[in-house]
């Protein structure tokens, strides 16, 4: 199964993953409810102990919240993150956000090859990697995701699904250790989002320790590093288990984040690991 606990002795502090939590927000948050969300949960973090210190915390509202959002984070340990980003630079391509700007209003961090916009505006893979360098052209950490769709899974394909997804990455990562070691991986299966419908701890582990031993044969020491976050109707209720999985780093909670008080305790849930 995936690192063993012998390897993740061998470098100790050197080794050791910050826990990340990151709230994608989809295509919710008005500017008035984007101010509310983002208070309460400054409210709710305040004085916090516990989970709170043990992760990084970072939230993705919509483009058109990013900032008043940014506005309302100030100097708090929370960061930014958009949703998306174009490939290419500033120009003529209408409609589209590049990574240069998302820095410019606060953003930290970027999701890439979420399944909705794989499967709803033709995102593949190469077009995902594409956008994982541009977003470290740009000086953002991509959270790339990938995932099976459940006839993927019913077929038995749901580890050369990822795969695939994964290798499509690697031409594309910048060489700089330093660098590379700021990719973040999201595992969501497709069927599991927005469904309620939840991946077993065995399921997750068994992708987390697959992704894991892959990122470690293709980048060496610096796969190690990486984070690999899980999303997929993670509730308050699921989170603690979820997140005690040895391969987990984090999640990438979508309908939980919209409500301060899930979102906290999915926070809370967030174990000492490492
Ligand atoms: P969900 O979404 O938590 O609502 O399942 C997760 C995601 O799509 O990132």
């Amino acid at each position: 199964m995936g690192s063993s606990g012998d390897n993740h002795d061998l470098g100790l502090v050197e080794m050791r993953r910050r826990m990340l939590i990151v709230g994608n927000w989809k295509m919710n948050g008005l500017i008035e409810t984007a101010r509310e969300l983002t208070e309460d949960l400054l409210a709710g973090l305040a004085g916090r102990v516990g989970g709170a210190l043990r992760c990084e915390v970072v939230l993705c509202p919509p483009a058109t919240a990013l900032q008043v959002v940014n506005q309302h984070l100030g100097g708090a340990a929370v960061k930014l993150g958009g949703q998306d980003l174009s490939e290419h630079e500033i120009g003529p391509h209408t409609g589209e956000i590049c990574g240069i700007m998302l820095r410019n209003v606060g953003c930290w961090y970027v999701i890439v090859g979420h399944s909705e916009r794989r499967a709803n505006w033709g995102e593949e893979n190469p077009r995902v990697a594409r956008k994982m360098a541009a977003a470290f052209r740009d000086g953002l950490q991509p959270i790339v995701c990938v995932g099976e769709t459940l006839d993927e899974r019913d077929a038995g394909r749901a580890l050369d699904v990822v795969r695939e997804q994964l290798e499509a990455l690697y031409p594309l990562l910048p060489s700089q250790t330093g660098k590379r070691q700021q990719l973040v991986v999201a595992y969501e299966p497709v069927w599991a989002i927005g469904t309620g419908r939840n991946a077993t701890p065995g399921q997750i582990q068994e992708v987390h320790g697959f992704i894991r031993r892959n990122l470690l044969e293709r980048l060496g020491d610096d796969g190690r590093k990486v984070r690999i976050l899980y999303g997929g109707s993670v509730k308050a209720g699921n989170a603690a288990d979820i997140f005690a999985l040895e391969d987990v780093d984090g999640g990438l909670i979508g309908g939980a984040s919209l409500k301060s008080s899930d979102f906290l305790a999915i926070i809370d849930a967030v174990p000492e690991k490492f």
